[in-house]
C-alpha cells in the first residue's frame, strides 16, 4: 500500500458504521438509591464544565491534608498537568492512620489464601498500622530507602503486597509493582528502566491448586536488570509460609533478605508519615507500549488518591461499613485502584483472594461471598464468562447477596452482562461498567448507579468531570447518535491522569496528545485532547460503547499486550526473521493471540520452533502472553513498501474473508497460508464461532492504526 492508501484505510476505519442493537434500559431498585452515596442528580451540574477544575476539591476533600493546596489545577505546562499544587499530605496515613484512630478493630483487609483448608486473615486497621509501620522502617533502616527513590515489587495476591505498597507510600518511595505472572525478564526490564536498586518478592504463591516457584524469577529479574546496567543491591524475599522456603532457587549470601529475619530489628517501631507534595509521584505502572523500551505510568499522590477515592465513592458506591471484593490482580492498575488506594482511603473492608477464580471449583467465588457478607463485587468479562460456562446454576445455591457489581477491562457482552445481571446479582444489585486504563488512574465512563439506568454493552456516560469528545482521524467530532465510531479523547484534565512516562516526557506527549494537539504552544488546556487508545461510539442518550484499543494492542483476558512486545520477543530465537502478532476472537478470553513467523533462509519448519517461539514469550514476558498458536510460514503477506499485512493474517486466523489483497506486494502467498492454517485450526477443533458484525470490522482493520 502506498501511504495515500494507508492513510485512506485509517479514515474508514475511524468511519465505521457500528451496527449493534441498541439495548433496553435497566434500572436500580429503591432500595439501591435510598442507601446510596449519590442520589441526587443534581452532582452532574456540581461536576460540569462551568464549575471545572474547582468541582473535583469535592473528591480531594475526602482525604485529610497536612496542608491544604492553594491552586486546585496548575496548567502552565501542557500537558503536564499539577493538581492541588502546594497541598502535603500522606497516601498512607490517609489509607492507614486516620481509619485505625477511629476504628481500631474494624477489618481493612481480609485475605482469602487459595487452599481452602488454610485460614482466612482478617487484617484490622490497627494490625495494618502495625504492619507498614514495621515494613516503612525496615525499607528506611535497612535498604536506606527514602522520598523519591524507586522500589520494584513483583509480589503476588498476598497482604504483603498492599502492606509494602503502603509502607513505600509512608516514606514517599515510589512504588512499582510487576504482575507476578510477568517473567523475570520483563520484571528486569522493569527494575532497569525506573532506576530500583531493591527488589521485594516472595518465595512462592499458590495458583490453581499448584505451589509456584516465583523466587527463581528475582534471580532472572536481575541478571536482565543488570544487561542494562543496572544493579539491584538487595533482594527482601517474603515466605508465603512462616519459616519455609518453597523455592529452588538459592539464597545469594549479601545480596538475598528473608524479610521475616530482617524483620526482628524492626518489631513494634513506627515511622511517621512523610508529608508529601500533592504532585509527588506515588507509583510507577508499566502497561504495553508500542515499542521495546517499558512505558512507566507514574502517578501523583494528590491527584490520584483524590480521584480514587472519590469514584469509589460515587460510582462503586463503597461506604465505610461495606465489604467489598475486587476480584483483579493488583499488579495491575485495577488493583492499585479499586482493591488497595481507593477502598482503603474511605476506610472500607477490602478483600483480597490469593488464587484462581474456579479453583478448586466455579463455585469458590460464591462461597468465598457467602462467608464474608461481600457486598459489593467486581471482577473483569472474562472471569465472568468462565464463571458461567462452568456453572451458570451456581450462585443461585449460595446465600450472598450484592448491592453492585462492577465490571471492568473489556467490552461486555449484552448476554453475559445479563447473566452477571440476573443470575450473579439476583435482579437485586445494580451493575457498573467502568471504562477507563493505566494511564488514567480512574473511571473515565461509568454510570452513576442509583442515578442513571444501565444499558448492557455500553459503559455509559462520562464519569463526573470528565468531558470527552470522539474524533475522526482529521480532528473533526464524531456526533453521538450517527452510529459512527472515532478515536474517543478526553478534552480537559482530571486529578487521576498519569504525570508522564516515567524518564520519558517527550513519549508521554507524543503518545497521548501529539495527535489532536495543534498548537504545541498553547498553555490552555481546551487544546491538548487526551488520546485514550480505543474506538468508540456515542448513542443519542450519551452512552459511550467501547469498541476496543486502535494501537497495536490486544486484550487477552483484560490483559493489554503489545503486538511489539510479542512479536520482539519471538524475535530473539535466532532462527526466526520475522514475527507478526494477530488476535483472535475467543467465547472466554475475549481475544488470545497467535504468532505468525517466517524463519531465516535456511531453516525449515518444526514443532520444536513453535515451541521455541513461545517459550521466548514466556521467557521475555510471561506464561499470560502465551500464544495459542504459533504458525510458521514461508513468506509474510507484505504491502509494495513491505508492511506485514497484519489484517490478511488476522482474517484468516479468524475465518473472515481475507479482503482485498490485489494491492499487496505478493497476493500469491495469501492462499497458501489460508489453506495451512485454516486446516490445521479444523484438525485440531479450534473454529471460532460465526463472528458479529463488530468483530468483523476489528479483524479486517487490524495493524492499520
Ligand atoms: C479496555 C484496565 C470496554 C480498553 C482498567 C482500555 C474496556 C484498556 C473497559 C485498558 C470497559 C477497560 N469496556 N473496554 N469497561 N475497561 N477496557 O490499561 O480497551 O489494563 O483501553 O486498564 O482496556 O486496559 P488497562
Amino acid at each position: 500500500m502506498t501511504n495515500t492508501e494507508e492513510t485512506a484505510a485509517l479514515v474508514s476505519e475511524a468511519q465505521i458504521a457500528v451496527h449493534w442493537r441498541e439495548e433496553e434500559y435497566y434500572y436500580p431498585s429503591a432500595r439501591f438509591i435510598a442507601q446510596a452515596n449519590a442520589a441526587d442528580p443534581r452532582i452532574y451540574e456540581r461536576f460540569s464544565e462551568e464549575h471545572f477544575p474547582e468541582c473535583f476539591r469535592e473528591y480531594a476533600d475526602l482525604l485529610d491534608w497536612d496542608r491544604y493546596w492553594h491552586t486546585t489545577l496548575d496548567t502552565t505546562d501542557p500537558p503536564f498537568w499539577k493538581w492541588f499544587v502546594g497541598g502535603r499530605l500522606n497516601a498512607s496515613y490517609n489509607c492507614v492512620d486516620r481509619h485505625m484512630e477511629k476504628s481500631p478493630n474494624k477489618a481493612a483487609i481480609i485475605w482469602v489464601p487459595e487452599p481452602e483448608e488454610e485460614a482466612t486473615q482478617a487484617i484490622t486497621y490497627q494490625e495494618l498500622y502495625r504492619r507498614v509501620n514495621e515494613m516503612a522502617a525496615l525499607l528506611e533502616g535497612f535498604c536506606g530507602l527514602g522520598p523519591g527513590d524507586r522500589v520494584t515489587l513483583h509480589m503476588p495476591m498476598v497482604p504483603e503486597l498492599p502492606v509494602v505498597m503502603l509502607a513505600c507510600a509512608r516514606l514517599g518511595v515510589i512504588h512499582s509493582e510487576v504482575f507476578a505472572g510477568f517473567s523475570g525478564t520483563a520484571c528486569g526490564g522493569r527494575i532497569a528502566d525506573s532506576g530500583s536498586k531493591v527488589l521485594i518478592t516472595m518465595d512462592s504463591y499458590y495458583r490453581d491448586g499448584k505451589v509456584l516457584d516465583h523466587k527463581v524469577k528475582a534471580d532472572e529479574a536481575v541478571e536482565a536488570a543488570r544487561k542494562e546496567g543496572r544493579e539491584v543491591d538487595k533482594v527482601l524475599v517474603f515466605r508465603r509460609r512462616p519459616d519455609e522456603y518453597h523455592s529452588a532457587s538459592p539464597m545469594v549470601q549479601g545480596r538475598d533478605y528473608f524479610v521475616d529475619e530482617v524483620m526482628r530489628d524492626y518489631a513494634g517501631k513506627k515511622v511517621a508519615p512523610v508529608s508529601m507534595p500533592a504532585e509527588a509521584p506515588l507509583f510507577l505502572m508499566y502497561t504495553s507500549g508500542t515499542t521495546g523500551r517499558p512505558k512507566g505510568a507514574q502517578h501523583s499522590t494528590g491527584g490520584y488518591l483524590s480521584y480514587v477515592a472519590g469514584t469509589c465513592k460515587y460510582f462503586l458506591d463503597i461506604h465505610p461499613d461495606d465489604t467489598y471484593w475486587c476480584f483483579a490482580d493488583i499488579g495491575w492498575i485495577t488493583g492499585h485502584s479499586y482493591i488497595v488506594y481507593g477502598p482503603l482511603s474511605l476506610g472500607t473492608t477490602t478483600v483480597i483472594y490469593e488464587g484462581a477464580p474456579a479453583f478448586p471449583d466455579a463455585s469458590r467465588p460464591w462461597r468465598i461471598a457467602e462467608r464474608l457478607g461481600v457486598n459489593i463485587f467486581h471482577t473483569a468479562p472474562t472471569t465472568i464468562r468462565m464463571l458461567r460456562k462452568a456453572g451458570p446454576e451456581l450462585p443461585a445455591k449460595h446465600d450472598f447477596h450484592f448491592k453492585l457489581m462492577v465490571t471492568v477491562g473489556e467490552p461486555i457482552e449484552p448476554e453475559v452482562w445479563r447473566w452477571y445481571y440476573d443470575t450473579v446479582g439476583k435482579d437485586e444489585a445494580v451493575v457498573v461498567d467502568t471504562w477507563w486504563m493505566t494511564e488514567t488512574g480512574g473511571f473515565l465512563g461509568a454510570t452513576l448507579p442509583a442515578i442513571k439506568a444501565m444499558k448492557p454493552g455500553s459503559c455509559g456516560p462520562a464519569a463526573l468531570g470528565i468531558y470527552p469528545a470522539i474524533y475522526d482521524e482529521e480532528g473533526k467530532a464524531v456526533d453521538a447518535g450517527t452510529g459512527r465510531a472515532g478515536n474517543i479523547c478526553i478534552r480537559n484534565p482530571w486529578p487521576g491522569i498519569m504525570q508522564t512516562i516515567w524518564g520519558q516526557p517527550e513519549r508521554f506527549v507524543q503518545t497521548y496528545y501529539a495527535k489532536y494537539n495543534h498548537d504545541s504552544a498553547s498553555k490552555d488546556w481546551h487544546d491538548w485532547p487526551f488520546l485514550c487508545g480505543d474506538g468508540a461510539v456515542q448513542a443519542l442518550d450519551g452512552y459511550y460503547r467501547i469498541l476496543g484499543r486502535i494501537d497495536d494492542v490486544i486484550n487477552v483476558a483484560g490483559h493489554r499486550l503489545g503486538t511489539k512486545e510479542l512479536e520482539s520477543a519471538v524475535l530473539t530465537v535466532p532462527e526466526v526473521a520475522e514475527a507478526a502478532a494477530v488476535p483472535v476472537i475467543d467465547e472466554l478470553r475475549g481475544r488470545v493471540v497467535e504468532m505468525y513467523v517466517s524463519l531465516k533462509p535456511g531453516i525449515s519448519a518444526s514443532p520444536e520452533l513453535e515451541d521455541k517461539a513461545k517459550a521466548a514469550i514466556e521467557t521475555e514476558i510471561g506464561k499470560v502472553a502465551r500464544p495459542r498458536n504459533v504458525w510458521i510460514v514461508p513468506d509474510m503477506p507484505k504491502t509494495r513498501s513491505g508492511k506485514i499485512m497484519r489484517r490478511v493474517i488476522a482474517s484468516i486466523s479468524n475465518f473472515a474473508d481475507v479482503g482485498d489483497i490485489t494491492t499487496l506486494a505478493n497476493p500469491d502467498v495469501v492462499e497458501g497460508i489460508r489453506h495451512h492454517v485454516q486446516s490445521q485450526k479444523l484438525q485440531r477443533g479450534d473454529v471460532p464461532r460465526q463472528l458479529t458484525e463488530k468483530e468483523m470490522e476489528e479483524i479486517r482493520s487490524f495493524g492499520n492504526a
